[in-house]
């Protein structure tokens, strides 16, 4: 399956794919896609060969429109979106034409400690100070709200005696990488049912 992958920065997530055994007979990165002309991110996929393109909403040097990145997306026949560490919101028409075929990491567990500003450390804060005593990831499907769509997989992570929110990143960070090729895989396998109003993950 050819899938692409929407980072912002660091793309440490997008690594966890590219590494990844269990996805090397299943999905191919074939495309990077950013809101950013330079993230770490594009450094990496360049190491690996892969093609990246910038995507800006509004007409700017060296970006394709989001119109641009869909017929990139249909010319490279992507059939799975995984956005690890995007930041701008997915535009509506692309959240149609994709429906459950875009999925998201968020680094909390939904549906608290989500939606608009809750990105990067300021949701690692909003947990600290918060006393909660668990955090961890949630991949879910992109719909047209900010964390929002169907939760895929959550992953629990105790977080009772850090002392501070970078200890909790770290924590959650390292179950990002395990949780995000895992599911991956198994929405390239077709393992990813949705009924009324939960997903299931078959074996
Ligand atoms: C991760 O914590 C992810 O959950 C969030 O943004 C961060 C991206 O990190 N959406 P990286 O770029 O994958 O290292």
């Amino acid at each position: 399956m050819n899938i692409a992958v929407f980072v912002s920065g660091r793309g440490s997530n997008m690594k966890a794919i590219l590494d990844s055994e269990e996805l090397r007979n299943k999905v191919k990165v074939s495309l990077v896609v950013s809101d950013k002309t330079d993230c770490k991110a594009f450094d990496t996929a360049e190491e690996y060969g892969i093609e990246t393109v910038t995507v800006s909403a509004k007409e700017k040097k060296r970006c394709v429109s989001y119109s641009g990145l869909m017929d990139i997306l249909e010319s490279k026949n992507i059939e799975l979106i995984v956005l690890a560490g995007f930041l701008k919101l997915i535009p509506v028409e692309l959240v149609r034409k994709y429906k459950y075929k875009i999925i998201n990491i968020h680094p909390a567990l939904l549906p608290s400690f989500g939606g608009k500003g809750m990105y990067g450390m300021n949701v690692h804060k909003a947990v600290f100070e918060s006393g909660a005593k668990v955090s961890g990831p949630t991949i879910h499907f992109i719909d047209e709200e900010y964390d929002k769509g169907w939760i895929i997989a959550q992953k629990a992570v105790d977080i009772s005696d850090v002392t501070s929110p970078e200890e909790i990143a770290e924590r959650v960070l390292n179950e990002e990488h395990k949780l995000l090729p895992f599911i991956t895989g198994k929405m390239a396998d077709g393992k990813i049912t949705i009924t009324d109003n939960r997903t299931y993950i078959e074996n």
